[in-house]
């Protein structure tokens, strides 16, 4: 759509950056947030570059959402109202540490859930009061069931889309054109995933990630899997009896 007006929070992530491209080459403008200024500024030149109406940039940490509301009114005026927000921003973690340690517990349930689901509820409270927008918020299929090898990631990820499929629910008695969408992502190369073996079939390109997150912004959901396979393989996931999956050391 053009003259998009579009806020994207973690805006420096491999897969938001691709994405941002796609709505620069439609003219959107562009409120990019990360936590990273210099690199901000070098992303918003890229952007305009490929089109782009206007690009703004507020370095923060996206973690600390206290003041979710006020900060999204301030960017949606810099815009001149808002269609869009996506949540792009997030952290693995270091699992084994986290069950030991706590505060490196609360980091990853902090980065990845509770200040998202700040976020999120503004993004909500806007669009419900403009009975239109778009809210796009970026989880995992590591959220649909917990594994040992990354449960805490996964918990704060499946609340994550517990609470979008919620927002998209309450977005739907407005009766105008707001609403909501989770994008379960499955492997994705990108920074996040460097160091793991990222061969085969199963991994898909940050470019494939944002074409879908992207379409999601304008139609389809509430919950998309990204690419589509991942329906199929986390239904066939979360089916497994706990008999057989405690066995296996996924
Ligand atoms: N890659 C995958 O396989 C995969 C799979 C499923 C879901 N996802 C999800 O996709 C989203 C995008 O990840 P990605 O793969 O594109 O990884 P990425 O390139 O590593 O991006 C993650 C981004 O999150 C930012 N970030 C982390 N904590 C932040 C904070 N407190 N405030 C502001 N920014 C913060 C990082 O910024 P800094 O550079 O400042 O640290 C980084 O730009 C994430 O939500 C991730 O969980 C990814």
């Amino acid at each position: 759509m053009s003259g998009e007006r579009v806020v994207i929070l973690g805006a420096l992530s491999a897969i938001a950056e691709e994405t941002a491209r796609l709505f620069a080459a439609e003219g959107a403008h562009l409120m990019l947030v990360a936590r990273d200024a210099a690199r901000l500024d070098v992303l918003a030149a890229d952007l305009r570059l490929r089109g782009a109406a206007e690009v703004a940039v507020a370095a923060m940490d996206l973690a600390e959402a206290e003041d979710a509301q006020t900060k999204l009114s301030t960017w949606t005026q810099t815009l001149g109202g808002v269609d869009t927000v996506l949540l792009f921003y997030g952290a693995l973690g270091d699992q084994a540490r986290s069950e030991s340690d706590l505060a490196a517990a609360r980091a990853v349930l902090d980065v990845n859930f509770t200040s998202q689901a700040l976020w999120s509820l503004a993004a909500a409270q806007a669009f419900e009061a403009q009975r239109r927008g778009s809210l796009v918020m970026v989880s995992s299929v590591a959220g649909d069931r917990g594994r040992m090898s990354n449960y805490v990631y996964g918990a704060a990820k499946g609340g994550l889309a517990i609470l979008g499929q919620g927002i998209a629910h309450r977005l739907a008695q407005v009766g105008g054109e707001a609403r909501a969408v989770v994008v379960k992502l499955g492997f994705v190369r990108t920074p996040m995933t460097q160091g793991f073996d990222r061969s085969g079939p199963l991994w898909a390109d940050a470019s494939t990630a944002a074409a879908a997150i992207h379409r999601a912004a304008s139609a389809g959901g509430p919950v998309v899997y990204a690419p589509w396979f991942w329906r199929f393989v986390l239904l066939a996931i979360r089916l497994a009896p706990a008999a057989i999956f405690h066995k296996t050391r996924l």
